[in-house]
This record gives structure tokens, C-alpha cells and sequence, in this order.
């Protein structure tokens, strides 16, 4: 820049104005340690109100000849300007960026976090052991749809058109199926996992064994309802079944269940429209002092409904009932694991509260740190 300039001296200024000016500028920029200061020099020394802009300004009065070459010349210094604030502002960065490399700079050191290691929900953990002890007794496992038809959920099962019971479960229904009418355009979220009884029977010829573990929905909502929750359904279909084989399984699936082999067990008359003759199972437990005990004390707790499989139902699955009896059992997932684990308020298993699920032993544990190990 300054060969340039000693040659030609703008007619305002001297060549030395501007040389003296240049080093300033180099000057000023080695001290600069921020962008607000190369903005404000940027400003200062070619922004509209600069010395080189106002030089520039004044070129129409500067005579044609010397014109051309001092245009030159000041075109230049702006350029040299411009290369100073841009390698200082270059600079800068590249600083920057070392600092944050130097500070976000990996230790590798440094132990690792331990890992939150995620556990089983409790309804499923319920639900495997439940699937467990009946898979002991030679139970398989069988499954069906959650959206229904009226047949599955109610005909089949027996359930008489307009019967009370239809009600009392607080179906979800779901839009008619286009293009069919009454009970058969009826689509609905299935209120129990006895539907697939129905779906087994007309698929498998006996003998039968199943459980079924499933979701299930009624419109419902307090401590002890939610409108989804889970069902483990069991159907036995043999010849010469009785009562005494029902009992038989489902006192051992208690004890083993909630793991008292001493556990108090009764069987209350009931009504299911699938199952003739139809029980209430109890077990026995004490509530004394509040405190709810499984397996103590002179009290009983409803546990899950059963009975024998009902003539209407085989027909219905064409199953010729001269031929087969069965017994069948239903009972909430829930409900079981509330007891089993002395939790009381059933939404909660639906609220993804780490806390809770940490509380009652199922949350995420922290596994050990194996580099501190
Ligand atoms: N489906 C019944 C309910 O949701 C439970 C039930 C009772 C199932 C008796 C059965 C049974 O298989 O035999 O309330």
C-alpha cells in the first residue's frame, strides 16, 4: 500500500497522512480482542462518516488528471483496510473456537455416569408371573383383537339381547361397521378377555388349556378402575372337567401366586351369563388395624370370578357339550398386583412416575459404575 501511495499524493491530503494512518489502523487492530471492537473499528474507518469516505466525497473537486490516480489509491487503502479488520476478525474466531475446544475438551479419564437401567412395568411383571405358575400346569398362551364385535363380547358368551349385564360393563363403542346393520355393524374396544374363549374354541378342538393375558376397556375412572386395564382370562376344555378341577388349579395358583402355602381360599355362588354354575373366588387375609395382610387374620378378599363353562357357550363355539365341559376364570391384572404389592391406587399404575415406580421396587435402578468397581 505505501508504494502506491508515495507516489501519488491525493490533492486534500499528503501521502503521509494516509501511510501514518494505515499503520494506526494495523496498530489498533493487533490490540483489538473482541468483535464488538472490530465492528466498531469497521464503522470508524470505512463506514459512511469514515475519513476514507469523506476523501472519496471530495474526488469531483480534485482536477481530471489527478483524479484517476488518487481514486486508485484510495480504492486501495479501503481494500487494505478492509484485510486488516477482516484477518484481525479471522483471528479472533479462530481463538475463540480454540478456547471452547480447550474447554469442552473430553476427559477421557473421567469415570462414566452410571447407566439407568430401564426394569419391567409392574403389570407385565405381574403378568409373567402370573403366566408362570399357570404355564407350570400346562397352560399355553392365547391371544385375541382388542376392537370386538357384539358376537365375541356378548352373544356368544351368552349374554341375552338387552340383558342388564350388557350395560353394567360400560362399553366403549366404536363407529357401526358401514354397510351392516344391528349387532353385526356393533364394533366395540372389548370389555373382557373372554371374547377370546370364544375365538379359541371355534380355532382349537379340544382338549383345551389357555390362559389369556390381554388389555381391556370400560368407562371407568377411581382409585380402583381406569378405563384400560389388563385381564388374565383361563378356559379348560376336557372331557369329564369338573368343580373339583377348578378349584384344584386356582387354589394352587393363589398360593403360589401370592406365595403363602397356607393361604385361606373360598369359592361364593355367583352369576356370569358364561358359566353355570358361577363362583366368586375369596382368599383370606386380615385388615386390622387398616393394614391390609394376605394369608392372616379371619377376613376374605375377592379375588376373581370362574365357574363352569356354560352348554350355550360350547354350542356357540360349536363345541357339543354332551361331549366336553370346561371351566373358565377371569381376573384383574391389576387388582392382583395391587394386592400382591400393597399399592393402593390403581391410576397410578398408568402415570409414568419414576418416583412411584422406584417406591414400589420396579423404577430404574442405577446400575454400579463398573469403572469404579
Ligand atoms: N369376564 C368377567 C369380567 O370381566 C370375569 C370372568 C368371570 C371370566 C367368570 C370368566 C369367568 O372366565 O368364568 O368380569
Amino acid at each position: 500500500m505505501q508504494e502506491i501511495a508515495r507516489g501519488i499524493t491525493p490533492a486534500s491530503q499528503g501521502k503521509e497522512h494516509w501511510q501514518e494512518l494505515q499503520s494506526m489502523v494495523r496498530e489498533i487492530a493487533e490490540k483489538i480482542e473482541t468483535f464488538e471492537e472490530i465492528e466498531e473499528m469497521r464503522v470508524l474507518t470505512l463506514g459512511k462518516k469514515s475519513e476514507i469516505a469523506e476523501a472519496m466525497k471530495r474526488l469531483g473537486q480534485v482536477p481530471v488528471d489527478h483524479r484517476k490516480a488518487i481514486a486508485q489509491v484510495l480504492n486501495y487503502i479501503k481494500e487494505d483496510t478492509s484485510k486488516i479488520i477482516e484477518e484481525r476478525a479471522g483471528l479472533l474466531k479462530k481463538a475463540a473456537l480454540n478456547a471452547r475446544l480447550e474447554q469442552e475438551k473430553i476427559d477421557v479419564t473421567l469415570s462414566p455416569r452410571p447407566a439407568a437401567q430401564g426394569t419391567v412395568h409392574p403389570i407385565s411383571q405381574t403378568m409373567e408371573e402370573m403366566i408362570a405358575i399357570f404355564s407350570d400346569m400346562g397352560f399355553a398362551v392365547a391371544e385375541g383383537p382388542e376392537i370386538e364385535d357384539d358376537f365375541h363380547n356378548f352373544t356368544a358368551l351368552n349374554f341375552p339381547p338387552e340383558h342388564p349385564a350388557r350395560q353394567m360393563h360400560d362399553t366403549f363403542y366404536l363407529p357401526d361397521v358401514p354397510g351392516k346393520t344391528g349387532d353385526e355393524a356393533k364394533r366395540l374396544l372389548r370389555t373382557h378377555t373372554s371374547t377370546v374363549q370364544v375365538h379359541v374354541m371355534k380355532n382349537q378342538k379340544p382338549s383345551i388349556r389357555v390362559i389369556i393375558p390381554g388389555r381391556t376397556f370400560r368407562s371407568d375412572y377411581d382409585m380402583t378402575h381406569t378405563p384400560m386395564f389388563h385381564q388374565m382370562e383361563g378356559l379348560l376344555i376336557d372331557k369329564a372337567t369338573h368343580m373339583g378341577h377348578l378349584k384344584g388349579c386356582l387354589i394352587e395358583f393363589c398360593k403360589r401366586f401370592f406365595e403363602v402355602e397356607t393361604l385361606g381360599t373360598r369359592f361364593r355362588p355367583s352369576f356370569f351369563p358364561f358359566t353355570e354354575p358361577s363362583a366368586e373366588m375369596d382368599i383370606g387375609c386380615s385388615r386390622a388395624g387398616g393394614e391390609l395382610k394376605i394369608g392372616e387374620g379371619e377376613d376374605w378378599l375377592e379375588i376373581l370370578g370362574c365357574g363352569m363353562v356354560h352348554p350355550n357357550v360350547l354350542k356357540n363355539c360349536g363345541i357339543d357339550p354332551e361331549e366336553y365341559q370346561g371351566f373358565a376364570f377371569g381376573m384383574g391384572v391389576e387388582r392382583v398386583a395391587m394386592l400382591k404389592y400393597g399399592i393402593p391406587d390403581l391410576r397410578t399404575f398408568f402415570e409414568s412416575d419414576l418416583r412411584w415406580l422406584k417406591h414400589y421396587g420396579f423404577g430404574p435402578m442405577d446400575q454400579p459404575n463398573p469403572a469404579l468397581s
